[in-house]
């Protein structure tokens, strides 16, 4: 048998990453993968689906809205929607992009072995084929668990793919439902609500939370829940759902679901439940092998990601921080590179995060309520996209971008972005506090214009009251 430096269970963005950084840096390694393709659940059923059908809907709405069409100088005639041809073109783009990532895995020299891993003990991995073939043992140096994680399932509200559905379906719907409840106003909640919303539905998101967007800035989430609202989505917050009736005849499901004393109803064809993630880690082996859960059931990992069992490392959604597709892929380049002897860490407070609806919300570090309870003093820039050329110039101007920096220091603690494709401004936001920069270095640097991110450089100038473009 043969000893791979390392075996990575997982080709999701965590464990594929691992993977190339490892091989690049030479270390023979092995990705262990149940899916037909590799990508796990970003690439196959979550970020990139998800963007696709973002995208693809808003193209829908555009033209199927008559007067914004024909404001805009574009005359439109009986529009409809084929939705099948719509997931077509959805498949093609996911099916392109797994494609190439599995050429890049091969080409860096990395075996991809196809099956279902577990811990073996011993340092070795076992890997059941899908096709019910022999188990394949590996035996490894170091191994890597990237198993990320699973649609949170809620007791009374199991999914059966039809009327209760996870994201996984929900991506994948062959008919647009006539009425959708959302329940849970998290990035999944909100981002599929308005990718059906557009396509036709009319979508009741369900709350449990006094506000949608919880973790973002609460200005940037009142501003996001008014726009959508302006879209079409409905919110029903404060409210905990309670159970669901089923459909009877031609009467539709109805949920269930109280706020106070008061109890609420909503028929639906379809529940979409996104009330949150948790760690894939059933049948790895874990309990056997020593590595331990935390309280929240995230594999317990020290500050070079290693778990309490010696040699077996974790990533991603298995561990603390937050499920993002971004923070799993630097993990895994951190582990690779202390594998290979260098020095790898992940800063937390350094991962961005976006809700992809339209206007985007982009976040990064601390929020001016964050900033305050840690009793820090704050100053805050804040420049509207109403007054950004390119913005007026692409008919987007809601939204604004605000910096909370340090009032002492001028170090910048955080930014929040709600506006067009802020998910692109957010990197500037990162890369000036992954160097320690203040507000005025980013109101300093020169953006090209017109672009939106000048209302980023703005808003940095804004900290010291000397925005140009505001009064
Ligand atoms: P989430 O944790 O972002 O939001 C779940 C929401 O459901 C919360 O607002 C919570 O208060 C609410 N909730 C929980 N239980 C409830 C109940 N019983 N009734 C009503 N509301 C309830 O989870 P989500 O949206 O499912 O996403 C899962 C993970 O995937 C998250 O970590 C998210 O950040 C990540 N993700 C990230 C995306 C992005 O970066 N754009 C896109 C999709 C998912």
């Amino acid at each position: 048998m043969d000893t791979f430096d390392l075996v990575i269970i997982g080709a999701g963005p965590g464990g594929y990453v691992a993977a190339i950084r490892a091989a690049q840096l030479g270390l023979k390694t092995a990705l262990v993968e149940k899916r037909s393709t590799l990508g796990g659940t970003c690439l196959n059923v979550g970020c990139i689906p998800s963007k696709a059908l973002l995208h693809l809907s808003a193209q829908f709405a555009f033209v199927a809205d008559e007067k914004a069409a024909a404001a805009a100088g574009i005359k439109t005639k009986e529009v409809s929607l084929d939705l099948a041809a719509l997931m077509k073109r959805k498949n093609a783009m996911v099916g392109g992009l797994v494609k190439g990532v599995g050429t890049l895995v091969e080409k860096r020299g990395v075996e991809v072995v196809r099956g279902t891993g577990r811990l073996g003990g011993d340092n070795k991995v076992v890997v059941k084929p899908e096709d019910g073939g022999d188990e394949v043992r590996l035996a490894a140096k170091a191994i890597l668990l990237a198993t990320g994680s699973v649609p949170v399932e809620l007791p009374f509200l199991k999914f059966d793919g039809k009327t209760v559905i996870s994201s996984d379906h929900a991506i994948a719907l062959d008919k647009v439902p006539e009425e959708l409840v959302v329940v849970g106003a998290g990035a999944i909640g909100l981002e599929l609500g308005s990718v059906w919303a557009r396509l036709g539905s009319k979508v009741t998101v369900v709350e449990m939370l006094p506000r949608i967007a919880a973790g973002f800035d609460e200005e940037v989430a009142r501003h996001l829940q008014r726009s959508l609202g302006r879209q079409g989505l409905t919110f029903e917050l404060a409210a905990k759902v309670t159970g669901l009736n089923a459909a009877k005849g031609k009467k539709k499901a109805v949920l269930t679901a109280e706020r106070d004393d008061q109890k609420l109803t909503f028929p639906a064809d379809q529940v979409l439940v996104a009330v949150g993630r948790r760690p894939a880690t059933r049948d790895l082996g874990l309990e056997d092998a020593g590595v331990e859960l935390d309280d929240n059931g995230r594999i317990k990992t020290n500050t070079t990601f290693q778990t309490t069992a010696k040699g077996i490392y974790a990533i991603g959604d298995l561990i603390a921080g937050p499920m993002l597709a971004h923070k799993g892929e630097e993990e895994g380049v951190a582990v690779a590179e202390i594998l290979a002897g260098k020095p790898g860490e992940v800063d937390h407070n350094l991962v961005p995060n976006v809700v992809y609806t339209e206007p985007e919300a982009a976040s990064v570090g601390l929020t001016e309520a964050a900033a305050k309870e840690k009793g820090l003093d704050v100053r805050i820039g804040k420049f509207s996209f109403g007054a950004n050329g390119r913005a007026i110039a692409t008919g987007a101007t809601e939204g604004f971008a605000k910096v909370v920096a340090d009032a002492k220091t001028d170090r910048i603690l955080g930014v929040h972005l709600l506006g067009h494709h802020t998910s692109e401004l957010i990197a500037e936001a990162v890369a000036h506090m992954t160097y320690g920069g203040s507000a005025e270095d980013l109101g300093r640097t020169i953006h090209a214009h017109p672009t939106l991110s000048e209302a980023l450089k703005e808003a940095g100038l804004a900290v010291s009251k000397s925005a140009i473009h505001a009064l």
